[in-house]
C-alpha cells in the first residue's frame, strides 16, 4: 500500500478536560438501566490499560518511522490516548466508591495484554491494536451519529465519551498506517489479528459486565437472563450498538482497505466548532447532539 500520508482531521490533545465526575453519577446512568449502565461500564472499565497497550504497540516502531507526518500524528495518537487514559481512570475511581473490584477486573484485563505483548511478536500486536483502534473509531459513530443512543445518559459521562469519541475519530489512521508502513503487516496478519479482536472484546467486555453484576448482587442465573434479554441491544443487526456496526466492520476485511475510507462522523464538525469557540466539552457535545441524526 503506498497511500501518502495525510490527515484530513487534525489529532490535538485536549489536555486535563474536567467532565464534573463525582460520586453523585448514578449507578444507572444510562437510561437509568442496569445492564445498559454496567455494560459501558465494562468498557470504560478496559479503556486505560487498553490504550496504555495501544501506545506500548506503536512505540515499539517509533524508532522506525521516517515520514514526518507520521511520526507528528504518532506523537499527537500518543498524546491523545495518554489523556483518554487518565479520564477514564477518574470515572473508575467512582466505580469503586460503588463496590466495584474496579482493581481486581483490571488485573485480570492488564494480564491479558501483558500475554499479548509478551508472547505475540511486535507486528502482531500493532496489528491487533490498529484492529481495536477499527473498533473505537466504529463506537463512536455508534453512539453519537443519532441523538438516539445517548438518550438517558447522564450527560457529564455523555461530555466524556464525546470528547473520547471525537478524539478518536481524529486519529483512527495512525496504528494502521504504522502497522502498514512501518511494521509492513499484510493482509492475512491484518485479518487475523482483527478475527481475535472480536473474540476478545466480546469475551472481556461479557466477563467484566457479568462480573460487575455480581459484585452489585444480582445472582448466577439472574445474570444469564440480563445478558439475554439484553443481546439485541448489544448485537440487533440493526438498532444493537454493536450489531449496527456490522457494515463498517466488513469493510475491515477488504484488501486494500484505510480507515480513511470510511468518513468521520457528519456531527464532528459541529464538536470541533463548540469547543473551539468555547473550550468546554459540555458545550461541544450539546452541539454534537443538536447536529446529530433524529
Ligand atoms: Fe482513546
Ligand atoms: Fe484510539
Amino acid at each position: 500500500m503506498n497511500r501518502a500520508i495525510s490527515y484530513s482531521e487534525t489529532i490535538v490533545a485536549r489536555e486535563h478536560l474536567d467532565f464534573g465526575l463525582d460520586s453523585t453519577v448514578p449507578k444507572c446512568w444510562y437510561d437509568s438501566h442496569v445492564y445498559k449502565s454496567r455494560y459501558m461500564d465494562a468498557l470504560q472499565l478496559s479503556f486505560p490499560d487498553g490504550e496504555r497497550y495501544f501506545i506500548t504497540s506503536v512505540r515499539a516502531f517509533r524508532d522506525k518511522i521516517v515520514d514526518p507526518a507520521l511520526l507528528v500524528a504518532v506523537r499527537d495518537f500518543i498524546r491523545q490516548e495518554g489523556q483518554h487514559g487518565m479520564a477514564h481512570t477518574r470515572y473508575n475511581e467512582l466505580l469503586k466508591l460503588q463496590g466495584q473490584p474496579v482493581d481486581a477486573l483490571q488485573a485480570w484485563f492488564k494480564a491479558i495484554l501483558d500475554e499479548r505483548t509478551r508472547r505475540y511478536s511486535a507486528e502482531y500486536n500493532i496489528a491487533l491494536t490498529a484492529s481495536a483502534e477499527h473498533f473505537t473509531a466504529m463506537l463512536a459513530d455508534a453512539l453519537f451519529s443519532k441523538v438516539s443512543t445517548t438518550q438517558g445518559m447522564d450527560p457529564r459521562i455523555r461530555n466524556l465519551l464525546a470528547w473520547h469519541a471525537i478524539e478518536e475519530m481524529e486519529h483512527k489512521s495512525v496504528a494502521f498506517d504504522v502497522m502498514c508502513k512501518v511494521a509492513g503487516v499484510g493482509y492475512w496478519l491484518r485479518i487475523g489479528a482483527m478475527l481475535m479482536s472480536i473474540k476478545h472484546i466480546l469475551v472481556i467486555s461479557y466477563t467484566l459486565t457479568d462480573r460487575m453484576l455480581a459484585a452489585d448482587g444480582y445472582s448466577y442465573w439472574r445474570r444469564r437472563w440480563l445478558h439475554g434479554r439484553n443481546l439485541l441491544w448489544v448485537h440487533g443487526p440493526r438498532k444493537g450498538l454493536f450489531g449496527a456496526l456490522m457494515p463498517k466492520l466488513l469493510s475491515y476485511f477488504k484488501p486494500g482497505f484505510h480507515p480513511n475510507d470510511l468518513p468521520v462522523i457528519h456531527n464532528y464538525r459541529d464538536w470541533l466548532t463548540a469547543y473551539e469557540s468555547s473550550g468546554d466539552p459540555a458545550l461541544a457535545c450539546e452541539a454534537l447532539l443538536a447536529a446529530a441524526h433524529r
